[in-house]
């Protein structure tokens, strides 16, 4: 079931306690990064202060993903409602894709990350999207965790494009309505290039709200939920390890009996 915990939680084993175990690293991690807002504003700070320091967090983070042998890290940096925000948060927000890949790159490629990104980016200012699409050809040859970027994504957004794409199969006649199977619409996805870590083993929600805000709806049917304190500029890879620890004592049985 969901967990919510934080560092003084006495169920919560210390940092030096967290022993995980090696053989059951989720494969595909997702995160919602929230509260970035909230850390500026208790500081009496902007908040688009919260927003930089939450990108120094994603540098962290991914690091330390990468080391406890995650393979994929979705991070949801931006979605298709983030767009009703005002004007100078959405630039700021547009611009941080921009200097976190000019300066980090190099670090993500001496990591073998290699960077992905999901979502409409034809839609995004032309430096954004110049950015990310650099950051994904410096690193196409890294053979090591994908850090995979939700950027101007929307889960409705994508289930409806699929739908669309999959009508117009059949309506070619390349497709039969009856051939149409779970596995034809997880192809259609944005998640599809993922193959067999398409789908988060662990979803991680920071800043203490639970729910899901239109992310990865289809692909977190089984995903173990772990809902967090700590606003997004806050979170520590000892917070992450937590998490793993976390989805490490969950029974995941899909559905069936556990043998
Ligand atoms: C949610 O916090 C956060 C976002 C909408 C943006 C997430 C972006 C980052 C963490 C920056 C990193 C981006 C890149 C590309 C490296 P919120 O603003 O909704 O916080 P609040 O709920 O406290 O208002």
């Amino acid at each position: 079931m969901f967990s919510w915990f934080n560092k003084t939680d006495s169920d919560s084993p210390s940092d030096a306690a967290i022993q995980l175990d090696p053989t059951n690293i989720p494969g595909h991690v997702a995160i919602i990064m929230d509260g970035n807002g909230r850390w500026a504003q208790k500081r009496h700070l902007p908040r688009v202060a919260g927003h930089k320091q939450g990108m120094n967090t994603v540098k962290t983070i991914t690091i330390a993903a990468s080391r406890l042998g995650i393979k994929v890290l979705t991070l949801y940096a931006f979605s298709t409602e983030n767009w009703k925000r005002p004007n100078d948060e959405v630039n700021y927000l547009m611009k941080l894709p921009v200097e976190f890949f000019d300066t980090f790159v190099p670090d993500l490629v001496k990591n073998n990350v290699q960077v992905r990104v999901m979502g409409y980016i034809d839609q995004l200012p032309e430096k954004t999207r110049g950015a990310v699409e650099r950051a994904v050809a410096d690193t196409k040859d890294c053979t090591g965790m994908v850090l995979n970027f939700a950027l101007n994504y929307g889960s409705r957004a994508e289930i409806t494009t699929a739908v669309q794409q999959i009508s117009q199969e059949v309506e070619d006649g390349t497709l039969k309505p009856g051939d149409i199977t779970e596995a034809t619409i997880g192809q259609h996805l944005m998640t599809s290039g993922l193959g067999a870590y398409s789908d988060p083993d662990l979803l991680i929600r920071t800043s203490g709200e639970e729910r899901i805000s239109n992310f990865l709806l289809w692909q977190i049917a089984y995903s173990e939920f772990v809902f967090l304190g700590p606003h997004w500029p806050e979170f520590t890879p000892a917070l992450l390890t937590e998490a793993v620890y976390q989805f490490q004592q969950r029974k995941r049985r899909f559905g069936g009996l556990k043998k």
